[in-house]
């Protein structure tokens, strides 16, 4: 034996605990290691199974049917050595004596190492020390490749639990967005009855250049509400993501204040004044049906706070390398605890009437967007909120 060797397949043992496709691989050069380093015939590992041991690999003694042995988990030390030489001799007469070392791991004992030699001559000084040093050896291997194993198994337990809480957190996700959708839906499809009665009206007086406009307005109205179901679908990746257009948030401020005009002349309260003060901003990359939806959710809280005859204004304009379109009113502002919240999805001061998925919309466009929401609110002051998106070239990647 040179240390080369017995280094050699020391890690050639360690290198196989780490490696799942390896580890049946352990005992039998376990069996091996023993009979070459130890100088013996032949050697067995028995290792305990629940109620029985069982010789779960040898070397050496191929011709004994030793799958079949069962043996007293208990017997340890000279009462096993004397079983299994009994049991050597009935296959060959040349094995003569066997000595054994335990497998110890954790302080707990799952088998023994047994050697088995031909005549007490091939029994050296430190054939039982470099025996017991290979058992100590296979144990502790023994040992870590279980725990590979059951850490392989952890993990494989823990992907699959993820796979779970990813999927069922996507479902809520999905859940909040068509509440989102549909709560947006709503906004746009509501001034589409307004528009159908003046079409009717004017029809039934013979306008009919303002009927046409009447119903060309139905048509954008429709088209919003289209391309807004769409997000839907991109959320769920049933469709590819809609496209990102240079937009101009001027039209898109325009076109969101008519589609929430019917709703402001709806109410009993009177109309509010809308100013419009609609600077000269640059274009910017964006979806503009989920620009309108922000903007007209914004109109819509802003509608829902003013007194009547209260004021909102509608300011677009440059900003920091993009451009913001903001509605301001004066209403009563918001506490502090109440403006930390108003983007949480279903957070809502205007109980039933409220599902408070309108600024959850906002925030989750100015996120896609790769924009900001900026509040600005005081009690007693109004409020103010701006959205503002980088002007850029090139199209933000997917969400994923
Ligand atoms: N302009 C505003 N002035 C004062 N409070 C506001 C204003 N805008 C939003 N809030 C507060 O933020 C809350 C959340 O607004 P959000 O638009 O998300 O939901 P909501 O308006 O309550 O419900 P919904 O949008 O379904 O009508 C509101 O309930 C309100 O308390
Ligand atoms: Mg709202």
């Amino acid at each position: 034996m040179t240390l080369d060797a017995s280094l050699r397949d020391w890690l050639r043992l360690s290198r196989l605990a780490t490696d799942p496709a390896g580890r049946t691989r352990i005992v039998p050069l376990v069996a091996e290691m023993a009979a070459k380093h130890v100088g013996a015939a032949a050697a067995l590992v028995a290792l305990i199974d629940g109620e029985t041991m069982r010789i779960t690999a040898a070397h050496g003694c191929h011709d004994t049917a030793f799958e079949e042995w069962e043996l007293d988990p208990d017997a340890l030390g000279p009462e096993l050595e004397e079983i299994i030489l009994e049991r050597c001799r009935k296959v060959s007469e040349r094995f003569e004596i066997v000595r054994s070392a335990p497998l110890i791991a954790d302080a707990a004992l799952f088998g023994s190492l047994v050697v088995v030699f031909e005549s007490a001559r091939e029994i050296g000084d430190d054939s039982l020390q470099i025996l017991a040093g290979i058992a100590d050896l296979a144990a502790l291997t023994l040992s870590s490749a279980s725990q590979f194993d059951r850490l392989e198994r952890v993990n494989v337990e823990l992907r699959a639990t993820r796979a779970v809480l990813e999927k069922t957190e996507k479902l809520r996700a999905l859940g909040e967005m068509a509440a989102g959708v549909s709560h947006d839906l709503k906004n746009i499809l509501n001034p589409l009855g307004l528009y159908m009665q003046l079409a009717q009206r004017q029809l039934a007086s013979g306008e009919i250049d303002q009927a046409r406009a009447s119903l060309d307005e139905m048509r954008g109205v429709v088209r919003r509400g289209t391309d807004l179901l769409e997000s839907l679908r991109h959320f769920s990746r049933q469709a590819p993501d809609a496209l990102e257009q240079q937009v101009d948030l001027n039209a898109l401020a325009r076109e969101a204040m008519q589609i929430a005009k019917p709703r402001m002349s709806s109410g009993r309260r009177a109309m509010p004044h809308v100013i419009e003060q609609l600077a000269d901003p640059p274009t910017v990359l964006a979806r503009a049906t989920e620009v309108v939806s922000a903007i007209v959710n914004l109109l819509a809280n802003a509608q829902d706070v003013v007194s009547s005859g209260g004021t909102i204004t509608v300011r677009t304009g440059a900003q920091d390398d993009g451009a913001f379109v903001e509605v301001e009113d004066d209403g009563p502002g918001m506490a502090p605890d109440v403006r930390e919240r108003i983007f949480e999805p279903f957070f809502t001061t205007k109980g039933d009437a409220g599902t408070g998925l309108g600024l959850a919309m906002v925030y989750a466009t100015m996120v896609r967007h790769g924009g900001k929401a900026e509040v600005t609110s005081e009690l007693g002051e109004g409020t103010r909120i701006r959205l503002w998106f980088p002007t850029r070239d090139e199209p933000r990647p997917s969400p994923q």
